[in-house]
């Protein structure tokens, strides 16, 4: 028996072959410093918790309806009408496990092979995997090391043609930290604004940021008719096990979406909707504490990979990923990432993992303690004897 030959096209995510390889390196005794993973290392806050076990005490343990309990919907567009500046309904909103069935519901909704689809690199590696898997032609648009990781809006409007269906944004972003500015954005709004395209803006890290809160597309005219908020629970309220996330999205997509959800998953788990709910409209305390901890670590990781020899790297303005050039080793970048992880013990990821134009770059998330991440800087420190010049 075959697999259908549109599986050789699905992509996958390097991270977890990369923990698979970490924790195979912990059997044999070695000790390993864990920054290749993506999600917060902080307890879901305790009166999350709490809600999600009042609610299976109270029966919150069946069926729901697939798009999401109205009530949970409806404080879901209230917030992100609150936060975006705009004015969406519960009926815009789908609740799915997580926030990735998002992109995949919402590409399988609008793609026919043949479309094209604009998406920035290096990046999140599922947009690509889905979009190749449908059979619609990925679009690649490189990512500006000299302008915080943004795209170079020349190429981007070089590359949007009659076969356009789709661009994807992702600010924060993954695997950069690179936020989008305010201005790009506008200007990204204008270049769409008369063209028959969808933008998904994957905004999963919107509360994680530094400097500047990062803008929405949305908040631009013409463009919450356009475009799919994918958000979600896993990063803010560090809620990854939990596997809950929605989309905001046109009505005539929302209905799309939810029959997909019909066909797929029937419903997200219901008892996680209602910790859901605490986490949204309870203290936000949690995520403040754990930005300003990010923040910290941020600062530090950025300095010492700065100190490396061989590494250059800029300061991320959201998410909680340093992304260092380290061209100036000498060494292929999935060589350098081997070698961290077999003789420093420092487990991270390459950049072309997210793409062609990540080569040359490494991942390191700071979703660690303070004192594994100077751990690991130092350890990396004493390696680069190896390379030095
Ligand atoms: C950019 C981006 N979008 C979406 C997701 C998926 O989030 P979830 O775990 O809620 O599906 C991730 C997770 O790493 C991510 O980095």
């Amino acid at each position: 028996m075959q697999l259908a030959e549109k599986m050789s096209r699905l992509g996958t995510e390097s991270a977890f072959e990369v923990l698979v390889r970490a924790r195979a390196l912990e059997k044999q005794g070695k000790n390993v410093i864990h920054l290749e993973i993506g999600e917060p290392d902080f307890p879901t806050p305790a009166h999350v918790v709490e809600a999600g076990k009042a609610a299976l005490s109270e029966g919150w343990t069946k069926y729901g309806p697939s798009a999401g309990f109205p009530e949970f919907r409806e404080a879901i567009a209230a917030y992100i009408s609150r936060t975006r500046s705009i004015k969406v309904a519960a009926d815009n909103v789908c609740v799915v496990p997580g926030g990735k069935p998002i992109m995949f519901y919402a590409m399988v909704a609008l793609l026919e092979p043949g479309d094209e689809v604009i998406y920035p690199n290096p990046t999140f590696p599922i947009y690509e995997s889905i979009v190749n898997f449908l059979g619609a032609k990925p679009v690649p648009v490189p990512l500006d090391e000299s302008r915080g990781f943004a795209f170079d809006l020349n190429v981007l409007r070089d590359r949007l043609s009659k076969k356009t269906k789709m661009v994807i944004l992702n600010s924060p972003a993954n695997p950069t930290g690179g936020v989008i500015s305010k201005d790009d954005l506008k200007q990204i709004a204008d270049m769409l604004r008369e063209r028959d395209v969808m933008i998904l803006s994957d905004e999963i890290y919107s509360r994680i940021f530094y400097e500047t809160e990062p803008a929405s597309i949305t908040a631009f005219d013409g463009m919450v008719e356009k475009t799919i908020i994918l958000d979600g629970f896993s990063k803010t309220y560090s809620m990854t096990g939990w596997r809950l996330g929605y989309g905001v999205m046109p009505h005539w997509l929302a209905n799309a979406v939810t029959q997909l959800a019909v066909n797929c998953n029937s419903c997200t788990a219901s008892f996680t909707q209602r910790a859901g709910m605490a986490a949204l409209q309870g203290p936000q305390d949690a995520v403040t504490t754990m930005v300003k901890e990010f923040r910290r670590r941020r600062d530090a990781m950025v300095k010492g990979l700065n100190e490396i020899p061989g590494f250059r790297c800029v300061l991320p303005a959201g998410a909680f990923y340093a992304f260092p050039n380290v061209t100036g080793t000498g060494i292929p970048a999935k060589d350098l990432a081997n070698l961290l992880l077999n003789e420093a013990g420092v487990a991270c990821l390459w950049g072309s993992a997210f793409g062609e134009y990540g080569d040359g770059y490494l991942r390191f998330s700071y979703a660690n303690s303070m004192e594994n991440i100077l751990e690991a800087i130092e350890r990396m420190r004493r390696l680069s004897r190896r390379w030095e010049r």
